[in-house]
């Protein structure tokens, strides 16, 4: 098994435009954006190191990340590790009665396979796995 990486921290905002201004004052460099119907989000990556920060914003109403910000306002939504084959992780998981989120990989942005584990399983984080499609992220 090889090294797990943080891949990007999620964190939530009402607007890409909004959200990415702070982080562009600090000097980080957007590295583009993405619409991923899949998960209900625009989202927009701000490579920050080895890791990335991953800015979301609902497309509508009936978004996950519109109900999160309904819930709990603007913030870290989830942290995502990065690992090379996410089936067996997530059998390795569920094995050992962990809760999933979905029972196969759902596609993220840049084609990744993603899957989450449910915060009452991972300490109270919403914890996204994802393997990256073969030729990079
Ligand atoms: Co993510």
């Amino acid at each position: 098994m090889t090294e797990l990486a943080v891949d990007h921290i999620g964190i939530a905002v009402r607007s890409l435009e909004e959200g990415t201004a702070f982080y562009r004052a600090l000097g980080l460099v957007e590295e583009g954006r993405e619409e991923v119907p899949e998960q209900g989000v625009r989202v927009a990556f701000l490579p920050a190191g080895r890791t990335r920060l991953e800015l979301l914003e609902p497309t509508g109403p009936a978004s996950p990340i519109a109900r999160f910000l309904e819930r709990r306002g603007p913030g870290i939504h989830h942290i995502c590790l990065e690992v090379d084959d996410i089936r067996a992780a997530m059998t390795r998981l569920k094995a050992r009665g962990f809760e999933l989120l979905s029972e196969e990989p759902q596609v993220g942005a840049h084609g990744a396979l993603v899957c989450f584990v449910h915060p009452r399983s991972a300490g109270g984080v919403l914890l996204e796995l994802s393997q990256p499609t073969s030729g990079g992220s």
